[in-house]
Formats: structure tokens, C-alpha cells, sequence
């Protein structure tokens, strides 16, 4: 028997990437698993319903559990549609990994309304959506161990990444978003987590240069799509104590996150700051230029030698028309 045994997982996006390698994982473990995934471009075009099959063939053929869902997670009535189907499938649901995401990358000036608005739906209203209808599910439940595992991105919470307005403001707001319902859900019963994968191998990171770069057959590859799949199953089975945390996950490492932390403070009692005064102080403070966070996270994992020269190279793409 698994450790998961008895368990039902919805997966959303586990048609491809990390999701299907997630997928893969629990139904192993022996959890029942709904693999949602509508199949669509990397932008969010399209759909192919045999994605989200050919996962559930996968599982099938090496003996487990699955069902396939091909509604879209921005979708309110599809997204009720995953959870009953869970429910009607298995007879229960126990958790949900809210994984779904699609990209689209350009500068500020560049980028459309449409382009904002269907990154953010997929990725922060979609979250929101599959985890409404699953609480409404557990509301009128027995009070158990259920859980919901959230999916974020360092573009949003460590290095914001420049061409992704959308994309880095919808992780933010996944990973503000888990701690609030971790608060909320307690209450049912329900932990509620955040894994943040980095530098993993899939066709959203493709066009990152040394992505391709593997490891010799035998050894452990840090950017396979695998490398999340542990974690998020220890956060969906029973009796893992986790809640409200946001975990970042590199190869074989996983760090827990404190989110935004309360830096230098000036303080003026007994009448408004001037605007002179302000200048003097806080301007002495010690500020961080996000750019330096961003060229010591991904600069050298990018191969590019120096911050200006990052800089350069970010900026050329920012130029494009
Ligand atoms: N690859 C990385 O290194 C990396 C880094 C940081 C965060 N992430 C996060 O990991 C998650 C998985 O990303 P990936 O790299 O495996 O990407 P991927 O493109 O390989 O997989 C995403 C899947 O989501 C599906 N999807 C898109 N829109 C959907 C919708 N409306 N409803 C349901 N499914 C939908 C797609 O069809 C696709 O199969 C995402 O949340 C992403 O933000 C990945």
C-alpha cells in the first residue's frame, strides 16, 4: 500500500511539466488522482483534450488510479466541474495542487490588457476558483485532514523577473493568497501550502540558456519535472503539520520562505514628515535595488558574467518593438 492509499488528489495543468510528473508521483504513491489539464499553448491558445488522457493512460498502464478533466481553471463552472468530479469519481476529495499556469512575457510597454488579464486568470483567479469550490465541498464535510498545495514562482516572490508584469504579480498574489487561506481554512480542517519550483526543465523555461544541460544516465537531475513531486505529496498526506507556507524548491533543496520582512524604519513622532526631512533620512537607509537581487539569483545560472551586463541584456530585450 502507498502512503497515499485512499487519498484523492486533484491536479491542475498535470498534463505536462511539473503537473504530470506530480500526477505521476501520487497515483505511485498510490492516491487517486483527477488529471486536469485542457492542453492549451503556453500562452493559453488552443487545447488538446488528449493531453490530460495520455497522463491518465500513464497512471493506468503502471497500475494506478486516474481520471482525466479537461476544463480550464479560469473557468468558474469547470473548475466546480473538477472537484464534482473527484467527488463523483472517487467519492471524495482530500486535496488539490493548484498548478495550472500559462505564460506570456513582455515589457510593460509592450504588453496588451488580454495579455495581463489571461496570465492572472489562469494563474491567480484559476487558484482561487478550484480552491472556492474545494472548500465549499469540505464545508459540508466531516472536519479531516485535507489540503490544498498552491504552485508560485521566485518571479513574484524573489526576483521578479523583468517581461513579467503578469505572470510575477499573479505568483505574488498566489503565494498572499495561501497564507490567507491557510488562516481561514483551519478551521475545516484544511492546510493550506506553497511550492515554489525554480530552473526546472519544462517548455515554460526552455528558452533559458543551460536549461537542455543534464547530468550523466544514473545521476540525480536537479531540473527534472520530478524534483517538486516529493514535497507536494509529503503536503497532501495525512498528518503532514505543515500550513501557510511558502516553499522554494531548487534540485534537491527546498527553503522556507519569509516572505516580505520589515527592513529599516525611520520614525517622526508628534507632526507629518516634511518632504525634505524624508530626503535626508530614508534616502540614507539601506536600500535594495531589486535589480541586484534578481542578477544574484539568475545571473550566473544564466551564464551571463556581471550585473551590467545583465542589466544590458535585460534591457535589450526589454527595447524590442
Ligand atoms: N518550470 C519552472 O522552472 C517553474 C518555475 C517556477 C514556477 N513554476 C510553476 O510550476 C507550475 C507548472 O509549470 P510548468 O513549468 O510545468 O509549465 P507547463 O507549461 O509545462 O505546464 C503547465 C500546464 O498547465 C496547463 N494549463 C494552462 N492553462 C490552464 C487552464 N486554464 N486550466 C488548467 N490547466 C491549464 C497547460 O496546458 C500545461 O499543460 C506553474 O504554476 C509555474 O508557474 C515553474
Amino acid at each position: 500500500m502507498g502512503e497515499l492509499a485512499g487519498r484523492t488528489v486533484l491536479v491542475t495543468g498535470a498534463g505536462r511539466g511539473i503537473g504530470r510528473a506530480e500526477a505521476l508521483y501520487l497515483a505511485d504513491a498510490g492516491a487517486n488522482v483527477v488529471v486536469n489539464d485542457p492542453g492549451v499553448e503556453i500562452d493559453g491558445r488552443g487545447g488538446d483534450g488528449g493531453i490530460a488522457a495520455a497522463v491518465v493512460d500513464e497512471i493506468r498502464a503502471r497500475g494506478g488510479r486516474a481520471v482525466a478533466d479537461t476544463g480550464s481553471v479560469a473557468d468558474w463552472a469547470a473548475a466546480r466541474g473538477m472537484v464534482d468530479r473527484a467527488v463523483a469519481e472517487f467519492g471524495d476529495l482530500h486535496a488539490v495542487v493548484n498548478n495550472a499556469t500559462i505564460e506570456v512575457n513582455k515589457g510593460l510597454e509592450r504588453l496588451t490588457e488580454a495579455e495581463f488579464d489571461d496570465v492572472v486568470a489562469v494563474k491567480l483567479k484559476g487558484t482561487f476558483a478550484v480552491s472556492h469550490w474545494a472548500a465549499v465541498y469540505w464545508r459540508g464535510q466531516e472536519r479531516a485532514d485535507r489540503a490544498i498545495v498552491n504552485t508560485a514562482s521566485g518571479s513574484g516572490l524573489l526576483n521578479p523577473l523583468p517581461t513579467q508584469t503578469n505572470y510575477a504579480a499573479a505568483n505574488a498574489g498566489v503565494a498572499a493568497m495561501t497564507t490567507v487561506h491557510a488562516l481561514e481554512l483551519r478551521r475545516l480542517g484544511v492546510r493550506v501550502n506553497c511550492v515554489s519550483p525554480s530552473m526546472v526543465r519544462t517548455r515554460l523555461t526552455n528558452p533559458v540558456p543551460g536549461m537542455d544541460q543534464a547530468p550523466p544516465d544514473g545521476q540525480l537531475d536537479p531540473k527534472d519535472p520530478a524534483v517538486v513531486a516529493p514535497l507536494v505529496a509529503y503536503l497532501v498526506s495525512e498528518g503532514c503539520p505543515l500550513t501557510g507556507q511558502v516553499l522554494s524548491v531548487r534540485g534537491g533543496s527546498i527553503a522556507v520562505n519569509h516572505g516580505w520582512a520589515r527592513g529599516a524604519q525611520v520614525t517622526k513622532d508628534g507632526a507629518l514628515w516634511t518632504v525634505a526631512e524624508l530626503a535626508e533620512s530614508l534616502a540614507a537607509q539601506p536600500l535594495e535595488d531589486p535589480f541586484d537581487r534578481l542578477a544574484t539569483a539568475l545571473g550566473g545560472a544564466l551564464g551571463v558574467q556581471g550585473r551590467d551586463a545583465f542589466e544590458a541584456m535585460v534591457n535589450a530585450e526589454l527595447d524590442k518593438d
